[in-house]
């Protein structure tokens, strides 16, 4: 399937989960079999080499990163919210398009050195990826770069990613 056909498998819903957010929801897009598997595939095919480990940021980065983590041969790193990760942590907080959190990482889970690669649903203002790569660079490991399903480009996540050297491809955007 094209990322145009892709496109029409995601839904939006208007104000949610605050007046004003056009939410992208990317379930619709997983429930199609034929869908989820091409936007792996898409998103696998824009990778070179094979990173030691896929990060996927909690709850909807842990689906593409698991299933891009499995297609390019990568361990996967999970990298979750305040408060559910069972060993020590390193811990970073950021801003959302809707509000603040905070994001977990194992402080042993990535071997200085490592080759890490971001991956999540949706890039909105970038705060979460950010989050995420330097709780990666704390850990000494190296950020390859980003890939994320849909893309909102007016909120400047992309922009700021490049900034901090974290090359970026999202397979649709949505201005
Ligand atoms: C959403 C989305 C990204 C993030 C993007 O997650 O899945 O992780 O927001 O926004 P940003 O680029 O402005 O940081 P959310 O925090 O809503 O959590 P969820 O995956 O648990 O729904
Ligand atoms: N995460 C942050 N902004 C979002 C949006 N507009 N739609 C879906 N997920 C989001």
């Amino acid at each position: 399937m094209t990322p145009d056909q892709l496109r029409t498998l995601v839904r939006t819903i208007p104000d949610h989960p605050k007046p004003g957010i056009l939410f992208r929801d990317v379930t619709t897009l997983l429930l199609h079999a034929e869908g989820f598997a091409a936007a792996i595939d898409h998103l696998a095919d824009s990778v070179s080499g094979r990173p030691d480990l896929v990060a996927g940021m909690e709850a909807r980065g842990f689906v593409v990163a698991t299933a891009l983590a499995l297609k390019l041969g990568a361990g996967l790193l999970l990298i979750r919210k305040d408060g559910k990760l069972p060993g020590a942590t390193i811990a970073e907080d950021y801003a959302l398009e809707y509000g603040t959190d905070r994001l977990t990482m194992h402080v042993d889970a990535c071997a200085p050195g490592a080759t890490v690669l971001l991956a999540d649903d949706l890039l909105a203002t970038g705060g979460t990826a950010l989050a995420a790569a330097r709780l990666v660079r704390r850990a000494g490991a190296q950020v390859t770069g980003a890939r994320f399903l849909i893309d909102l480009p007016d909120l400047g996540g992309a922009t700021r990613l490049e900034a901090a050297d974290i090359h970026t491809h999202s397979l649709l955007s949505y201005a």
